[in-house]
Parts: C-alpha cells; sequence; structure tokens
C-alpha cells in the first residue's frame, strides 16, 4: 500500500498524522452507485460504497492519473472515467475494456486507505492506525441526541484548534452572550491529569462558569465543564448542569498545510423540543466567533516551549495539551 508521501509536504508527511484516523464526510454524502471526492493531507481520495462496505482509494487512476471519482459504479467496481478500467473493491483492476481478454497486471491496482464509519461520520487512516476511532459513548446511549456539525474549514493548522476548543477561558470573553459573562470572567482553580505517553491525552476536573442561559430557559446559571484530549487533534468536553449534559466531540482534519477542517458531534440529553437545525446553527455561530480568533493567531505554529507564550493557572487544561503533545512526537502544526 502507498500512502501518498509524494503528494504530502514535509509537515503533512509527518507519521504521527497517517496513523490518525480523520473524518473526511458524512456517511450520508457516500451513497451507493455514485463516488465522491474528499481530501485529507493533502492527499485527493475518492469514497465509494457498495451494500457490505464503504472504500476510500487515492483518487487517481494507474493507468493515466485519471480521477476515480469522475468514473462510475458497476457491478460493484469502481470504473475509471477515461478507459474505463474496472476496480473491484479490493482495489484490483479486474477488466481492461482496450483488452477484454487479457488478464489485468498485478501492479493494475487502486492504493487503498483504511476506512470505516462510526457516528454517521467516515473516517479514514492513511498509514497504520495507532489506536480505535475515538470513543464517545453518549452517542450509543438512548438518551442522548446526536447531531452532526460542520465541517467548519479554518485557514489554521490544527493544534491552535484543539487548543481553542479546550480553553475555558475565552468562552465569557469570545462568546460573551452565548457561552459567558464578560462581566463573571473568572475562571476557578480546577484539575488535571496531565495524560500519558501511551496514548491516554489529558483531561480536566470540572471547571465552573456561569452562563446567560445554559439550558435554554433564559435564565443564567452555572454550569460544569469536563474536558479530555482524545488524539492529537481530536477532544471532547462534558457541559454539565444538574442533570442535564450536553457534550461535543470536536476532530479536526488536516486538509492542506495551512487548512483545516473541524467536525463535531454535538451530543445533549435535554432541550427535546429544541430542532437540530437550531443547535447546528448556534454551533455555526460559535465557531464563527473562532474562527475569527484561531486565524489571527500567530505563529501558526503552537509552540511546545511554555517558555514562548505566557500562561495563567486557568490555561492549566492549554498547558496540559501543549505538554502532552510532546509525547506524541507529532511534528505538524507545532514549534
Ligand atoms: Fe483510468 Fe485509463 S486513466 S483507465
Amino acid at each position: 500500500m502507498l500512502h501518498g508521501l509524494t503528494e504530502m509536504s514535509s509537515s503533512l508527511a509527518d507519521p504521527v498524522l497517517q496513523s490518525q484516523w480523520f473524518v473526511v464526510a458524512k456517511s450520508s454524502d457516500v451513497i451507493i452507485g455514485k463516488p465522491v471526492q474528499a481530501n485529507l493531507l493533502g492527499i485527493d481520495v475518492v469514497l465509494w460504497r457498495t451494500e457490505t462496505a464503504i472504500h476510500a482509494w487515492r483518487d487517481l487512476c494507474i493507468h493515466r492519473g485519471a480521477k476515480l471519482s469522475l468514473g462510475h459504479v458497476q457491478d460493484d467496481c469502481l470504473v475509471c472515467p477515461y478507459h474505463g478500467w474496472k476496480y473491484a473493491d479490493t482495489g484490483s483492476c479486474v477488466f481492461i475494456p482496450a483488452q477484454p481478454d487479457r488478464t489485468p497486471p498485478l501492479r493494475a491496482r487502486a492504493d487503498a486507505f483504511f476506512a470505516r464509519e462510526r457516528y454517521g461520520l467516515v473516517w479514514i487512516c492513511v498509514g497504520q492506525p495507532a489506536g480505535d476511532i475515538p470513543n464517545f459513548p453518549m452517542a450509543d446511549d438512548p438518551s442522548f441526541r446526536c447531531i452532526l456539525c460542520g465541517p467548519y474549514r479554518f485557514e489554521a493548522k490544527g493544534p491552535r484548534l484543539i487548543e481553542n476548543f479546550v480553553d475555558v477561558g475565552h468562552l465569557p470573553i469570545v462568546h460573551g452572550e452565548l457561552l459567558g459573562d464578560p462581566a463573571h470572567a473568572i475562571i476557578a482553580d480546577y484539575e488535571i491529569h496531565p495524560g500519558d505517553a501511551d496514548g491516554e491525552g489529558p483531561y480536566s476536573g470540572e471547571i465552573s462558569i456561569l452562563q446567560p442561559d445554559p439550558d435554554g430557559t433564559g435564565r443564567p446559571g452555572e454550569v460544569s465543564y469536563r474536558y479530555k484530549v482524545h488524539a492529537p487533534l481530536t477532544a471532547s468536553f462534558i457541559k454539565s448542569q444538574g442533570s442535564s449534559r450536553q457534550c461535543i466531540l470536536d476532530t479536526v482534519t488536516p486538509i492542506s498545510e495551512n487548512v483545516s477542517e473541524a467536525w463535531a458531534i454535538l451530543a445533549l440529553n435535554y432541550a427535546h423540543d429544541t430542532s437540530d437545525k437550531s443547535l447546528q446553527l448556534f454551533q455555526d455561530k460559535i465557531t464563527l466567533q473562532d474562527k475569527l480568533i484561531v486565524e489571527s493567531q500567530r505563529p501558526e505554529l503552537l509552540p511546545l516551549d511554555l517558555q514562548e507564550e505566557l500562561h495563567l493557572r486557568s490555561d492549566r487544561m492549554a498547558i496540559a495539551y501543549r505538554t502532552w503533545l510532546k509525547t506524541t512526537n507529532m511534528k505538524y502544526g507545532i514549534a
């Protein structure tokens, strides 16, 4: 299996990135019979589906380099749009129209990546997966409703996005009136579990903040956030108020050197009368506020040397993320 190193710039050729699962599409975007193009890590990918599985291949025919995503599906094979070579779901070319009596050469095969579906999303790993797709148990809990949000396109690198996601201190400032109150911006001390080199990312204890309308009743209230980093570019939080829980799994796919896409799975066990659409629109609004800030940050590379930027006690989750990133040996997006 080739892994597209020739197409990747040095930063995206990071072996740690190649061992991660990244979201490239919603499952519902890939229907039987219609190939779809996707992008990650500077690689063009074709997604296509048979009755039993989803497939993710490099979007390139080995004959003359045409995009397979412009082709069609026939007899459970992906057919190249240029000279009609037919590729079976194993990746092997099984038929060449110009020479129908000849067995296609062994080299005539598509470059297949690992592909799986989970939480209504298509996940790809272009190398050897280092672990499983991040766990988000609320997606399997019938008391929660799950809503997919995004993808949100950022002209920024993944680590800045994830650090923004686990940064509680910006909520009353960037999202004042929505997720905080600038007049109550104090962040009390909280616990941090630092994570380990075996892949367990850092997570926080409860962090309390005041929000103007946490449950949709129009009344302000205290909520608490617990953050967790699952993978170098995936994190989640659980926001609690009494028995109400709102949880988001946020995962970032590097598209090219300076462009990333963030996908969010929102799960909540309250607000049953609020439509999916209005919850998505709220999330869109929050993300737009974050986008303005994150795209402005310089340097674009997240400095792992803690002497490089100033840190407060309220930044402990971000500090833990930076410290843990060092143990992953990822080079992409960090300095
Ligand atoms: Fe695909 Fe020729 S380029 S069959």
